[in-house]
């Protein structure tokens, strides 16, 4: 099936690329995202990345958990600090957006969100409670992470002492690179540094224990930030699977079961892929699999089936 007829094919699932009638802003990995006046138009394809690279097979409703998700934690998360969310409504989307009909609805439904268009603020904030992946690496080679020393002897998966904040830079094309602290207010100054610091642990705090009441250990996650009118606002996505570990709580420590895109990177490196193109396409029990571990996340994150929209 060609990507176009995917696109237009309301009955199929997964949706690879949009073609709104709005002004594309730029299309990242994931996301579309379109100019709608002083605002930004956000939609989560079902497209899925790993290692930098986006995988020729979508993943079906991938994109539709992502929105879900993102809404469910921004209205739950405001107290802590504003966000970008505006609407993920399909109908106040289109009342609030000129140019876009009843014919962009199925398209729209689900996966796209209104938001406020911000300054981003180029640094990714990464907060760890587990130690794992690019900084379990780290650990092993330094004893530390991200300028943080840490207690010796500690395994792959172990919790921390307390979470830690491990920013890393936004690079334009190729792979992020954690920096320190101290490199962090260089980049952007003090106070930003303190502010971006302190929400992100707050953040993840809160989720964390929500996560723990569902089954599920939040092993780490990345957010963005942005300023709005003189105000630092979360933007993107928040604490979705795309943006975090999450592990089965039952499972832990014997295995550090994933419920993330963790799944997809394992199965690439078992086939030996380089992590340079040709990007490998993922078999449909992978597909099949990726999308339950998202659905289950979902689930067990609000208590609710996605709803078909
Ligand atoms: N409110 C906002 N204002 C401005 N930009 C935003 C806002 N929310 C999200 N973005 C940006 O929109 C893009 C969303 O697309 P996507 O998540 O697919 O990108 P990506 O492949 O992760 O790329 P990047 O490396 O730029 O983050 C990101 O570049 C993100 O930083
Ligand atoms: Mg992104």
């Amino acid at each position: 099936m060609s990507v176009e007829s995917r696109i237009t094919n309301h009955e199929s699932r997964e949706v690879l690329q949009t073609s709104l009638p709005l002004p594309l802003y730029g299309r990242g990995k994931v996301r579309d995202v379109y100019e709608a006046g002083e605002d930004l138009l956000i939609v989560a394809t079902d497209r899925i990345s790993a290692f930098d690279h986006v995988l020729p097979t979508p993943v079906p409703d991938k994109g539709r958990v992502l929105t879900a998700l993102s809404a469910f934690w921004f209205s739950r998360t405001g107290s802590i600090v504003a966000n970008h969310m505006i609407a993920w409504d399909p109908v106040e989307i289109v009342r609030r957006v000129p140019g876009l009909d009843a014919a962009t609805l199925p398209v729209l439904a689900g996966r796209a969100m209104l938001v406020q268009r911000c300054e981003r603020i180029d640094v990714e904030c990464v907060v760890r409670g587990y130690l794992t992946g690019s900084a379990w690496e780290e650990y092993r080679r330094t004893g530390a992470v991200a300028g943080v020393a840490l207690p010796p002897g500690l395994r792959n998966g172990d919790a921390l002492p307390e979470p830690i904040f491990t920013p890393a830079t936004k690079a334009a094309t190729g792979h992020d690179a954690n920096i320190t602290y101290t490199d962090l207010i260089e980049t952007v100054g003090g106070s930003v540094a303190g502010d971006l610091r302190e929400l992100s642990v707050r953040l993840y705090t809160f989720a964390a224990t929500h996560a723990a009441l569902c089954g599920l250990i939040l092993a780490d996650t990345k957010f963005e930030f942005g300023r709005q009118a003189g105000r630092v606002r979360l933007i993107d996505e928040a604490l979705t699977p795309d943006s975090s570990r999450y592990w089965d709580a039952g499972s832990y420590p014997q295995s550090l079961l994933p419920f993330d895109k963790q799944y997809v990177r394992d199965y690439l490196n078992a086939i030996g892929w380089n992590h340079e193109p040709p990007v490998p396409t993922l078999p449909v029990e992978v597909v099949a699999a990726t999308r339950e571990r998202y659905l289950e996340t979902y689930r067990r994150l609000t208590g609710q089936e996605l709803r078909d929209s």
